[in-house]
């Protein structure tokens, strides 16, 4: 069977949804959308399908679609999602969403509400879950190689200068690392955070409008106690992010998401090392990983609730992230 798909939204991360599907043997592109019509003539042109210049239009077309990609952005990367998304999936059509989920947590719930209430599979790209090295680790917390998970450490961070927002920063790129902590970890119960603004020279007090770096402590459900550092003001030679997972037997530590992956027994000194795991160099690989899932998922008609990285699992981290928001400014510890 070849999967028919649509794509919502092809702008710079629709592009590279549009590169991973044409690649892939499984699917095949039916239809493209963007409000911009040079974009989505261009993008028809270069699937051979039609474009389209509104969801109500394409859905108008009658074309059979039985997926599709939504890579809208809009405020704080995700405040465009809502209204194409309800569009699709009121329409019957399963969507894989980019992340954030939405910037808004009411139209999150309602996003995910509708596709339970429709039964409709609902995906995010979470991608940076979606590697070898991380299903390697995975394995091994399953298998109890770790023994009980005490502590969970995550940095992330990138240079990006935007200023549209205080809470860009901790609403647009932690979606991913907090993602990949609950992977890990399963669901938090409490955080308590910190932010600081980095230097700007020509912004307000020489400070910048975004709350740039943050420290949150986290404590999950089951106990495990949980760190994230967050920055836009790092990257760069300092990598993207790393994950140490600390357990009574064992610990692990994965640096950018593919790349290297270290098991340290705790009671020898007989490390073991992983480079490159499955052949994947670097996370920018994690878009076709991510999406072979999300197609194999659909070809395969699992149950929307099979579906890995799902609507429920990022409004899940978009509750956190609004949890570290009212935890810094209300200087508590915030329960979810
Ligand atoms: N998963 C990742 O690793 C990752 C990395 C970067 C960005 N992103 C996410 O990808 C998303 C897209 O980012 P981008 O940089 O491609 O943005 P972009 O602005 O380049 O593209 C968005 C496109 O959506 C179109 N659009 C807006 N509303 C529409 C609608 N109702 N119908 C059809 N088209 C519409 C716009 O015209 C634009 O062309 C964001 O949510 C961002 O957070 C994800």
């Amino acid at each position: 069977m070849t999967l028919k798909i649509a794509i919502v939204g092809v702008g710079n991360i629709g592009n590279i949804h549009l590169g991973v599907y044409q690649k892939n043997p499984a699917c095949k592109i039916v239809a493209v959308c963007d409000i911009i019509k040079e974009r989505a003539d261009r993008a028809a042109t270069q699937c051979g399908c039609p474009g389209f210049y509104s969801v109500k239009e394409m859905l108008a077309s009658a074309i059979q679609i039985e997926a599709a990609s939504m890579c809208t952005a809009g405020v704080e990367n995700g405040g465009d999602h809502y209204t194409p998304t309800m569009e699709l999936l009121s329409a019957g059509i399963p969507v894989l969403g980019e992340k954030p989920i939405s910037n808004n947590l009411q139209q999150a719930e309602e996003m995910v509400t509708l596709a339970h209430r429709k039964n409709l599979r609902y995906g995010i790209n979470l991608n940076h879950r979606f590697t070898p090295a991380a299903s390697r680790a995975k394995e091994w917390v399953s298998a109890g190689r770790l023994g009980e998970i005490n502590i969970i450490n995550m940095t992330m961070w990138i240079n990006n200068p935007n200023e549209t927002s205080p809470w860009f920063h901790i609403r647009a790129l932690h979606p991913h690392s907090l993602d990949v902590m609950r992977y890990f970890g399963g669901d938090v119960e409490k955080v308590q955070a910190f932010f600081k603004r980095g230097p700007r020279q020509d912004g307000p007090n020489g400070r910048r409008v975004c709350w740039s770096n943050v420290q949150v402590n986290l404590l999950f459900k089951n106990g495990v106690l949980g760190h994230l550092t967050g920055s836009y003001d790092a990257g760069g030679s300092y990598g993207l992010e790393t994950l140490e997972v600390v357990g009574s037997e064992a610990r692990f530590v994965l640096v950018d998401a593919c790349e290297h992956l270290r098991f340290y027994p705790r009671f020898s000194q007989e490390t073991e090392s992983y480079d490159y795991l499955g052949g994947m160099m670097s996370f920018g690989e994690t878009f076709s990983s991510r999406i072979a899932r999300w197609v194999e998922q659909n070809v395969a008609k699992v149950s929307p609730d099979q579906i890995d990285a799902s609507g429920e699992d990022a409004l899940k981290v978009q509750r956190i992230i609004e949890a570290i928001i009212k935890s810094w400014e209300t200087g508590t510890v915030v329960s979810l």
